[in-house]
């Protein structure tokens, strides 16, 4: 049978990876699909001095992406370039050219990615975009197709592997923050501005996505809290650890009576949950649904694993062209269903953790416990590992299920007082996993 032509804009590691599989595992994809998909085109600013297989065949090489797009036997158009200015006139110049569309970019389709299907359906072209988060897990699918039926509750990941990396460095060897960001940096896990990682940006664009898939409503960046893992030291680990809990940064959706609350920040979870053993540069993904409960998805999130969603994505549209796909309906449904408004992460309802680091003086229990019982915050226990510096003490108070509106006045007005050498840290203890 005719083969579906494919060209691939963007030739870095995932490029590169989609490349390597479409060559070494040709013979196989065709074998499933019934007919060849075939790469006809590439495009990168260093295009001829990439390695293109040579399984692969005569495939036309450009340093321009218009001539990808242009190329009259490309079917489908891989935008792999990433970022929010080329990468856009690429996919829209696709389906303005009636081609259909592969990305792997989570910016790009949590800045506008409704926007875009919508277009893409009015020109009647196929779109997928599994690999723009969590690469190697099928995380679209399962909430696109596999628990669709189902209502989900909340959704809680780890959707940053290069922090994940960090922190379960720092848990596992006591080495502090910025040994473990340099050490990422060495490894390729960070770049060499780490903010998009470390501050929780990355992970943001990401539950962008997965939010709006999982709860049916538009979601934009501005609706999740985030913070980074910057703050986070060895000691909170011990600490932790002390509570029978470990820190991760969570990227959570949780429906509540008020809304939906979202937010991207390193959080308390206990050791006993499953997100807990999720170590290194992995991701995972818990979501519990109404009907069916827990379920939980762990793979890697970058790297070759990213090429195999893009293959799949590639085959997954060469399929709907061949079959043709009259009813196209946008995965981002919240036009249809929209029953879960975002609402400020102040409303929400939780046990919290402040660490403090203070100047050893008398009175210091006393003076912060009066702040919190001035919000109403009970006290559960304080903690306090034996320290030699006492002009840098440090020591934690754990609270009673409080609102976040009330920590935040708290940690606001001991931030002020004279002992404290730095504000106060304020993670919130998960338990809804
Ligand atoms: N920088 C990302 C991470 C990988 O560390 O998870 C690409 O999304």
């Amino acid at each position: 049978m005719q083969e579906v032509n494919v060209g691939i804009v963007g030739l870095g590691n995932v490029g590169s990876s989609t490349l390597a599989i479409l060559s070494e595992n040709g013979d196989q994809i065709a074998l499933k699909l019934g007919y060849r998909l075939k790469v006809v085109a590439v495009c990168s600013r260093s295009v001829h001095s990439k390695h293109i297989p040579a399984g692969l065949g005569d495939v036309f090489k450009t340093t321009d992406w218009r001539e990808v797009v242009a190329h009259p036997d490309v079917q489908i158009v891989a935008e792999l370039v990433g970022g929010t200015s080329v990468a856009a006139q690429i996919v829209d110049a696709a389906i303005a050219n009636h081609k259909s569309v592969v990305t792997a970019n989570k910016e790009l389709m949590a800045a506008c990615g409704p926007e875009i299907w919508d277009r893409a359906i009015q020109a009647g072209i196929n779109l997928a975009m599994e690999a723009s988060v969590c690469g190697g897990i099928p995380i679209h699918a399962v909430l696109r197709e596999g628990i669709s039926g189902d209502r989900v509750q909340a959704l809680y990941g780890i959707l940053n592997g290069t922090c994940n990396y960090i922190l379960t460095e720092i848990e596992k060897t006591g080495a502090d923050m910025e040994t473990m960001i340099a050490s990422a940096q060495r490894l390729g896990y960070a770049e060499a501005d780490p903010s998009a990682d470390v501050d929780g940006y990355d992970a943001r664009s990401k539950l962008v996505l997965l939010a709006a898939l999982a709860f049916g409503e538009k979601i934009t960046a501005s609706d999740i809290f985030v913070e980074g893992i910057r703050r986070i030291t060895p000691l909170d680990f011990q600490y932790a650890k002390a509570l029978k809990h470990t820190i991760r940064l969570i990227c959570g959706g949780r429906k509540t009576p008020h809304g939906l609350i979202l937010f991207v920040r390193p959080a308390l979870i206990p050791t006993s949950t499953i997100l807990a053993h999720v170590q290194g540069p992995y991701n995972a993904v818990w979501v519990k649904g109404m009907f069916g409960e827990d379920t939980f998805y762990y793979g890697w999130g970058a790297g070759h694993p990213t090429g195999v969603a893009v293959v799949s994505d590639l085959m997954r549209v060469a399929r709907e062209i061949r079959g043709g796909s009259p009813e196209r309906v946008s995965p981002f449904a919240h036009e249809r269903l929209g029953e879960n408004k975002p609402v400020s992460v102040k409303l929400q309802k939780r046990a919290y953790y402040l660490r403090f680091r203070v100047e050893d003086r008398p009175g210091i229990i006393a003076k912060l416990a009066g702040i919190l019982a001035s919000k109403n915050i009970g006290l559960e226990a304080v903690l306090q590992e034996p320290c030699d510096t006492k002009n840098d003490l440090p020591f934690v108070i754990t609270t009673e299920q409080t609102s976040e509106q009330s920590i935040g006045e708290a940690i606001e007005e001991m931030s002020r007082l004279d002992f404290m050498r730095e504000a106060p840290l304020a993670l919130p203890m998960e338990t809804a996993l």
